[in-house]
């Protein structure tokens, strides 16, 4: 990983909630800081995707928690074309599938799956500096990350925003995706293990009323701030 000169971890932790704006966030800080980007919650998703795919029955913590180390993740960390590989094979549509959405929360939840998974989120933040996006990266992947972001947002913007992404392939209607996307932050944030929380010092972003252009404005001037050498490279 990169330090600075008085030690500070060159990185941006983006956590939050589903659907809070954390990936056109978190791509757009990456894009206009020429950094890396990380999606971990792709991670998850693909590790998902390859359990089901073998027909592991995913509610079997046992069972998943023995395969968890089979298959081989990884990920592209350019913000302009992220991608995640499971075995060597593209899966980056797959992953969005409902099926995988819907599975993700207790995948994520097998202590086995998040101490392997956070291991290869390290070894990939090796690459340089770079912009993380997940629930724990700022409590747990990365504590000492100089810039920990908390983003929020309303359940009916995030609603919104989803739906207006997901309208064409599947059809769900905005009370719909309101649901599930209140599901899912209940299961992530109740869950035992490194559970979706704000990090102590990291700065709340209510995206709620604000353009994206403007999170990430915010977002750029908090690197501006606290690793001001590495925001001007
Ligand atoms: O950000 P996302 O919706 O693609 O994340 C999918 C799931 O992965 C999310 O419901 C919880 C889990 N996740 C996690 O537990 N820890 C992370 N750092 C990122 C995601």
């Amino acid at each position: 990983m990169v330090h600075d000169d008085t030690g500070a971890l060159v990185a941006v932790a983006v956590d939050g909630p589903s659907g809070s704006g954390k990936s056109s966030t978190a791509r757009g800080v990456a894009t206009r800081l020429g950094w890396n980007y990380v999606d971990t919650g792709a991670m998850y998703r693909a590790l998902t995707w390859w359990l089901i795919s073998h027909d592991i029955d995913i509610h079997d913590a046992d069972t998943v928690a023995q395969r968890v180390t089979e298959p081989l993740l990884d990920i592209s960390v350019d913000p302009s074309s992220p991608a995640v590989f499971v075995d060597g094979r593209e899966v980056s549509a797959e992953i969005r599938d409902p099926h995988v959405t819907s599975s993700v929360s207790a995948v994520s939840a097998v202590p086995a799956v998040r101490e392997r998974l956070v291991s290869v989120q390290r070894e990939i933040m090796e690459r340089g500096a770079v912009v993380v996006e997940g629930r724990d990266i700022g409590t747990v992947v990365a504590p000492d990350a100089a810039v920990k972001v908390f983003l929020v947002a309303s359940t009916e913007v995030r609603a919104e925003r989803r739906a207006a992404e997901w309208a064409e392939g599947h059809g769900i209607t905005v009370e719909r995706t309101a649901a599930m996307l209140d599901q899912r932050d209940h299961l992530d944030s109740t869950r035992e293990l490194s559970p979706l929380s704000q990090a102590d010092d990291a700065v709340m972003i209510d995206s709620t009323a604000l353009t994206l252009d403007e999170v990430i404005d915010r977002v750029v001037a908090l690197v501006h701030e606290r690793i001001p050498t590495f925001a001007a490279s």
